[in-house]
């Protein structure tokens, strides 16, 4: 049975770093026998420029037909702020319940890091990023906008049953990767209140995993030892936005925005991958972008899917090219396109280029 991806491009640089993801799975797919069926979904600001449709209209059983979804990027000045984000990003992440984010950070060769002093010994974290819920919900709103007495409320909203999934998962994690067996919680408590709730939690859950240990620090703290000692880092547990927030300081750490991939993660149900970097409008349509991260993005979807060979295939291919230098950086404008990037990964997982 083929694998059924439904596939979003999107906006500005999202169909171009997409098309060298699909390049690797199906280079993945014709080495590791295995088949995938595309289906392409139009939704991004030009489509809905041309049409007036939105994403928010689609039945969520239409989506949960899928075995994954792969999306690009979405954003586009032309567009009402957040207009296109929400109806296509918050519609898959809150409607088909996909409450982890798991963003790895990992610096594949020294000279890709702006840190000084740092090896890819030192960052090798993954950011569980809770995902539906926090300030993202949409609860909220202004009034007497425009005036001098404008009033604006954003809630943040933390659940029981939401809060504890996603520490469970965090835990789980740490187990399963092995290494360092640890999971730092990040959140503001000291500031805000409400987030007194991730503490609780965390302590009772941790008690579930004694050979996991634990850390507990604030959000600012966090952000000065992801620069000044990432490995102190296995496992972070975070909020949303933080979470939001942390992951581009990571994929910065590691070697640029491009370089980074993302999985929402509802463990058992159709979920979505994607990589973090936005629509970057301005540098659309020149094909400079950097596809790593949306390449990346297929190795965390393959495994996903159940297809562990191929997943590790993509990233040590990756990892391979970019110690050698064959990539030489993670920026857009490395001197190579962004589809010689795409054909190099393609080639080395096709398996064609080993000796
Ligand atoms: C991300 C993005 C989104 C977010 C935006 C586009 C709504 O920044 O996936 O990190 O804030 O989650
Ligand atoms: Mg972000």
């Amino acid at each position: 049975m083929p694998y059924h991806i439904a596939v979003i491009p999107g906006d500005g640089i999202g169909p171009e770093v997409v098309a060298e993801g699909l390049k690797v799975l199906e280079s993945a797919a014709s080495r590791f026998e295995f088949c995938v069926d595309i289906e392409r979904l139009p939704w991004s600001s030009q489509f809905f420029l041309d049409t007036g449709r939105l994403m928010s209209e689609v039945p969520l059983d239409d989506l949960r037909a899928f075995d994954a979804i792969y999306l690009g990027a979405l954003g586009d000045p032309r567009l009402e702020r957040g207009l296109i984000e929400r109806s296509v990003i918050m519609t898959l992440r809150l409607g088909l319940d996909l409450y982890i984010n798991l963003r790895p950070i990992v610096l594949y060769a020294e000279r890709l890091t702006p840190l000084k002093r740092v090896t890819p010994a030192d960052v090798d974290m993954a950011v569980v990023r809770e995902n539906t819920e926090d300030a993202y919900v949409g609860i909220g709103g202004s009034m007497r906008a425009g005036t001098a007495e404008e009033i604006a409320i954003a809630e943040m909203i933390y659940t029981r049953a939401g809060v504890e999934r996603c520490i469970r998962y965090a835990f789980d994690l740490a187990r399963k990767r092995g290494q360092r067996r640890k999971v730092t919680l990040v959140d503001k408590s000291n500031a805000i209140r409400a987030q007194e709730i991730w503490r609780r939690v965390f302590g009772e859950v941790a008690r579930d995993y004694p050979d996991v240990s634990t850390d507990e620090i604030y959000v600012d703290a966090a952000a000065m030892f992801m620069v000044s000692d990432p490995a102190r880092f296995d496992v972070i547990v975070t909020t949303n936005l933080f979470g939001d927030i942390l992951t581009d300081l990571g994929a910065v750490i590691q070697g640029g925005m491009g370089s980074a991939a993302s999985a929402n993660i509802h463990p058992g149900r159709v979920s979505m991958f994607e990589p973090i970097h936005g629509s970057a409008p301005d540098i659309a349509g020149k094909s400079v972008a950097n596809p790593v991260g949306a390449i990346l993005a297929v190795a965390m979807m393959l495994d996903f899917l159940g297809e562990r060979e191929a997943a590790g295939e993509v990233e040590s291919s990756v990892r391979d090219l970019l110690v050698s230098g064959r990539i030489p950086s993670l920026d857009a404008g490395s001197g190579l396109d962004t589809a010689q990037v795409g054909d190099l990964v393609a080639e080395e997982v096709s398996g064609r280029v080993r000796s």
